[in-house]
């Protein structure tokens, strides 16, 4: 499982990527909006994402327009501004058709709001790159996100679509809306592709009351050793 970090926040992307597990970014209005991003500097603002965390990393970057054309325009100009954007599209009708034109001319999808799986299935026939099935967002209404993961991961895998993707590539599913490092492990289980995690729950995955435990023992130790 690869694991991108979900934020456009550049503090917590460097602080993230200097780790040396981060395989890519996404990002999303309301993340960009968060950090108090402007509109004439969200191109600079990707473009900044893209250069942290270098050209092997994928960034998302989300397109709000709501019709083919101008969605196609939009993604054609984000793919402007590095080689690793990925163009961050919602499953919708215009959407889909969107992700077929811009799949022809080469530019990576990565296809969110999924939330099941004939939409996954659409979207990989329509070319996405990647395919965002969120979690929290079920869970928050007493659904179960985690087993919409699962499914999706398998309605895709029981098929080759390489056909319709840039390049002949594998379609990659990025379980998105992580809320916990149970999430993680549990997509994990799953075999989902990657994990796009908030930095909280990124710094949560590295955490372990055994590994604390331990590593306070070997320092008392230690000690023991240089007193001897
Ligand atoms: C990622 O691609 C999604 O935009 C993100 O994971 C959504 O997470 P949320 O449901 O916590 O807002």
């Amino acid at each position: 499982m690869k694991f991108f970090l979900d934020t456009a926040d550049l503090a917590e992307i460097e602080e993230a990527a200097s780790w040396g597990a981060l395989a890519g970014v996404t990002t999303n209005p309301s993340l960009y909006a968060k950090i108090g991003g402007r509109l004439e500097n969200f191109h600079a603002h990707m473009k900044r994402i893209c250069e942290i965390v270098g050209p092997d990393c994928p960034v998302s970057a989300e397109s709000v327009a709501m019709t083919r054309d101008e969605i196609v325009r939009d993604g054609l100009e984000l793919a402007e501004i590095a080689d690793n954007i990925v163009v961050k599209i919602p499953t919708m009708v215009e959407g889909l058709a969107a992700t077929r034109a811009l799949a022809d001319q080469n530019v990576p999808v990565n296809m969110t709001l999924c939330f099941s799986v004939p939409q996954a299935l659409l979207a990989a026939r329509a070319g996405a790159r990647y395919i965002s099935p969120f979690i929290g967002r079920f869970d928050d209404i007493s659904d179960d996100g985690l087993a919409q993961v699962g499914n999706i991961v398998q309605a895709i895998g029981n098929y080759d679509f390489t056909n319709n993707t840039v390049n002949g590539e594998q379609i990659e599913i990025i379980a998105a809306s992580v809320r916990s490092a149970n999430h993680v492990t549990q997509c994990a289980l799953m075999g989902a592709d990657i994990a796009t995690v908030p930095f909280g729950v990124l710094k949560k995955m590295v955490q372990h009351p055994l590994t604390d435990r331990g590593l306070d023992s070997f320092m008392k130790d230690w000690e023991k050793v240089q007193n001897a």
